[in-house]
């Protein structure tokens, strides 16, 4: 029991020193740039906790840890490339520098795969196919209530159109407590 009780600690020990290299990577390829090294770093906080909260296995959670980092990976590629980082080519650059920071770090070719097909999707709201791409579409907008300046009825809207979970959904709320939309996920109607 006690040989179980230290492998799992080494094993997260291993991957938390992991996602502490993919972090390093997404500041560096986001050199002097504050305001999105903070982005992501913020989603990834919100990603964790919406992940442990929703009980996720702990695959899905590195997954959805790894995206969070990295989500927005493509914007100062596609602004290099074409002038602006419209989200249509941010979806288009980012899984390219995503693949390369995690096969340079060593990420099996199934967990860089899915993280960046996310990647290459995660504006395209109706390719959202399972909890991790959800969550992190949730976390992402968490963080975007609050940085951009958003009207009362687009957090409404998106609320009661794209967010799925009961931990997204209260965290939004307790963001936002004045708003009128009420916590029904799909799980629980
Ligand atoms: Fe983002």
């Amino acid at each position: 029991m006690r040989c179980i009780v230290i492998k799992n600690y080494l094993n997260n020990a291993k991957m938390d020193r992991q996602i502490a290299k993919v972090a390093q990577a997404m500041m560096e390829r986001n050199r002097g740039d504050i305001r999105r090294i903070e982005h992501s770093l913020k989603v990834y906080g919100w990603a964790l906790q919406l992940g442990i909260n929703e009980s996720i296995d702990e695959k899905t959670l590195e997954i959805l840890e790894i995206t969070a980092l990295l989500h927005d990976i493509g914007i100062h590629v596609a602004e290099k490339k074409y002038g602006h980082s419209t989200s249509q080519y941010q979806e288009l650059e980012g899984p390219q520098v995503a693949r390369e920071i995690l096969t340079t770090l060593g990420y099996a070719p199934d967990v860089v795969d899915r993280v960046c097909y996310i990647i290459s999707k995660h504006h395209t709201f109706t390719a959202i196919d399972n909890i991790d791409f959800q969550l992190l579409v949730e976390a992402d907008f968490l963080v975007n209530s609050t940085e951009d300046p958003l009207k009362e009825n687009q957090i409404i809207n998106f609320a009661r159109n794209i967010f799925k979970t009961e931990s997204g959904l209260i965290c939004l709320k307790l963001l936002f407590p004045h708003l009128d939309f009420v916590i029904v996920p799909d799980k629980l109607r």
